[in-house]
């Protein structure tokens, strides 16, 4: 409970993830769940905070830094700017982003690994055994698989050196019992029953909670050869960001513990066994809940950048807007599952659920009110039992959203929505206002039918908020909604018959105008595939060498301003593997959003030398896949005769994204 505002607080948490130049759209679910679970929260009156961020240390990111030549510092901050700007893409609104290398973090993390070294649970001792870096995970022996990682199946390095321990076995039977008095502490249940079975009840051995090996992590105070294991480093981001441990742990005091930690379903066994233990250990409460959800695959295969079969969010929502890809992402799986991913399923839902469903009855009831009642929003007249049930059924729909929001059913919540979305269509076709209006003098039953509609499509935009954020404003702008009043919670548990009649409707473009599956289809796929070998493709977007194209003696100003040039940010640049001449861009056109562009100009310029810089782009030119890269966009550069390439640039002082022209 909040002592300023007696709201009932509600805090919930993403994993933070490891800095990755390109994350992919199973990162999207994780963060979109997360983010559609706050806001239907902070909808319902809960005092909200939402926490997310980035886990920066650790072996991982020392080798990926050491392969591009920059400090790993160095590495991490430009692709920190690239998530956040994704995040922004989606609209997922946390209240605070916590980097693991943020000052404040280091702190607190070196405070619990002293005080449970004071206490005794942590000492000093030589591990032996196998280390998997993708994951950053210890195994012994028996534990592996095939003599792979037996979460990955990657190989695994043999690893032996002085380390300092975590007295996890001590703390074992406590466990069991806490996971068994609670269970809803690890949900869904099946996830429980494989902690138990697979962890726990074999035994717990003792952690290896330090490395000397590795330089890239936050040091151990009164050892400081050693740093501090990536694992307690990470899961100490979810009370470090709120200040717990210091003189102002305000956050920590109001939000702690934790109502939900959101993970993958490969990383509950830190969250459920690691994370427990240490709070435990420190005599923290715990959280009440750690839910694994399950993984988006691809042909059975769970959708990760070792794969090669990642799916880049950033594509998918220029084309088809981020409500509809956070829609899809919610409504498609159930929660918990994991989901196969197909752009064909995408473009199917989008049409059949928010072009047809959704889309048609705004444009049908906003179009009959502006035909037959010159726009202006009738009052309800003579009722009948077919305009009860479906006032009934919107009355009782928030509180089957609330109960399916509750168990983390995001899909069940949208079907319920839909259901209403459904009924209002078929309410239409029972009712026939064409026929009303063609018949009914005065129209009372036709004022009825348009009045139940219009006031249904209003707590349809009330309701389908947390999870696409941009739809309602847009909904409320056709009904002629301006009033906030109208908009909220409290608006849609009222009886039905809120929305005030005589308001003005104004008819608007299509919300979700229909896809042509078959084109979406045959356009690339969204993939940022692994490199193949680099053919020259067709369509060179970049300025062959000395290759002057014919240029017409004169051309209309239109034919100039047919070119969006803006101004862009390097964020992030990389050589194209197994290519001589390529190097991959992550442009950022500030409000605009992000770009991966790729251009042929690696024999002049370091990636190194090009971040943070402001190059030229034009940025609507048509999608091209080069060495397997979707290229949003063309780079400018001059190129004289003795082939000197250099890239255009504007004067410093412009935002990212400003127009030229
Ligand atoms: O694990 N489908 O970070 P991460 C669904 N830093 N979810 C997916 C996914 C997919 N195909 N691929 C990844 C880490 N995720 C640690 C966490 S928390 C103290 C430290 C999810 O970047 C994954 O399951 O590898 C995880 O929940 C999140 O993305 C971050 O993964
Ligand atoms: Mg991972």
């Amino acid at each position: 409970m909040c002592q300023d505002c007696q709201k009932k607080t509600f805090y919930i948490t993403t994993p933070i993830y490891y800095p990755s130049d390109n994350l992919h759209i199973g990162h999207a679910y994780c963060s979109t769940a997360v983010d559609t679970m706050a806001r239907f929260k902070k909808m319902t009156g809960y005092d909200t905070y939402f926490l997310t961020g980035t886990d920066e240390h650790g072996q991982k990111i020392e080798r990926k830094a050491k392969e591009k030549g920059v400090t790993p510092q160095a590495y991490v901050d430009h692709i920190v700017d690239g998530i956040k700007d994704l995040w922004k893409l989606m609209d997922i609104q946390y209240d605070d982003f916590i980097r693991t290398t943020d000052q404040r973090h280091v702190a607190c993390v070196q405070k619990l690994f002293k005080q449970l070294y004071d206490q005794g649970d942590i000492y000093k001792s030589e591990y032996e055994g196998w280390y998997c870096t993708p994951c950053e995970s210890f195994w012994t022996e028996l534990q592996l698989k095939d003599g792979k990682c037996p979460d990955c199946g990657r190989p695994v390095e043999k690893t032996r050196e002085e380390s300092y321990f975590f007295k996890l076995s001590k703390y074992q039977d406590w466990l069991i019992q806490y996971i068994e008095e609670h269970p809803d502490f690890i949900q869904p249940a099946s996830r429980a029953n494989e902690m138990m079975n697979n962890f726990l009840k074999p035994g717990l051995e003792d952690l290896c909670v330090s490395r000397t090996s590795i330089q890239w992590g936050i040091p151990v105070t009164f050892d400081p050869k050693h740093t501090v294991y990536v694992w307690l480093d990470a899961l100490s981001n979810y009370i470090s960001a709120l200040g717990y441990g210091t003189d102002h742990d305000e956050l920590y005091r109001k939000y702690w513990p934790a109502d939900v930690h959101m993970v993958g379903k490969e990383i509950v066994r830190f969250h459920t066994i690691i994370w427990p233990i240490m709070l435990h250990a420190l005599g923290l409460p715990l959280p009440k809940q750690v839910f694994g959800h399950g993984w988006l695959v691809i042909d059975g295969k769970k959708m990760g950048k070792s794969v090669g079969n990642v799916v880049d969010p950033v594509v998918l929502c220029n084309r088809y807007s981020s409500d509809a890809v956070r829609y899809f992402l919610m409504r498609e799986m159930p929660f918990g599952s994991d989901g196969e991913f197909t752009l064909k399923a995408m473009l199917t839902r989008i049409n059949a659920d928010l072009a047809n469903d959704l889309g048609n009855l705004v444009s049908r009831t906003v179009a009959m009110i502006e035909k037959y009642f010159g726009g202006q929003i009738p009052a309800a007249d003579a009722v009948e039992d077919v305009d009860r049930a479906l006032w009934q059924l919107a009355e009782e729909l928030p509180g089957k959203v609330e109960k399916q929001m509750d168990a983390l059913q995001f899909s069940g919540a949208l079907q319920e929505i839909w259901k209403l979305i459904g009924e209002c269509n078929k309410y239409i076709d029972v009712t026939q206002p064409w026929v009303l209006g063609r018949e009914d003098a005065g129209k009372p039953r036709l004022r009825t039918v348009l009045y139940t509609l219009a006031e249904c499509v209003r707590r349809v935009a009330a309701l389908i908020g947390f999870v696409m954020p941009r739809t309602p404003a847009r909904i409320y702008a056709q009904l002629g909604v301006t009033d906030l009043a109208l908009t909220d919670w409290a608006s849609v548990q009222k009886p039905f018959g809120v929305l005030p009649a005589g308001l003005q409707v104004h008819k608007g473009e299509a919300l979700f105008p229909r896809l042509d599956i078959q084109k979406e289809l045959e356009r690339d796929a969204p993939k940022t595939e692994a490199p193949k070998a680099e053919k020259q493709p067709a369509k060179q977007p970049e300025k062959k060498k000395h290759a002057e194209p014919e240029y017409p003696a004169e051309i209309e100003i239109d034919d100039f301003f047919k070119c969006k040039l803006q101004v862009a940010r390097v964020l992030a640049c990389e050589k194209v593997e197994k290519s001589k001449k390529l190097l991959k861009f992550q442009l950022s056109l500030g409000k605009d959003g992000t770009r991966t562009v790729v251009s042929g100009i690696a024999q002049y310029y370091t990636p190194e030398e090009l971040v943070g810089r402001q190059v030229v782009l034009i940025s609507n030119l048509k999608t091209a896949k080069l060495a397997g890269i979707e290229s949003q966009g063309m780079i400018l550069s001059a190129v004289d005769a003795e082939d000197h390439l250099k890239l255009v640039s504007v004067q410093e002082g412009v935002e990212d994204g400003a127009i030229i022209g």
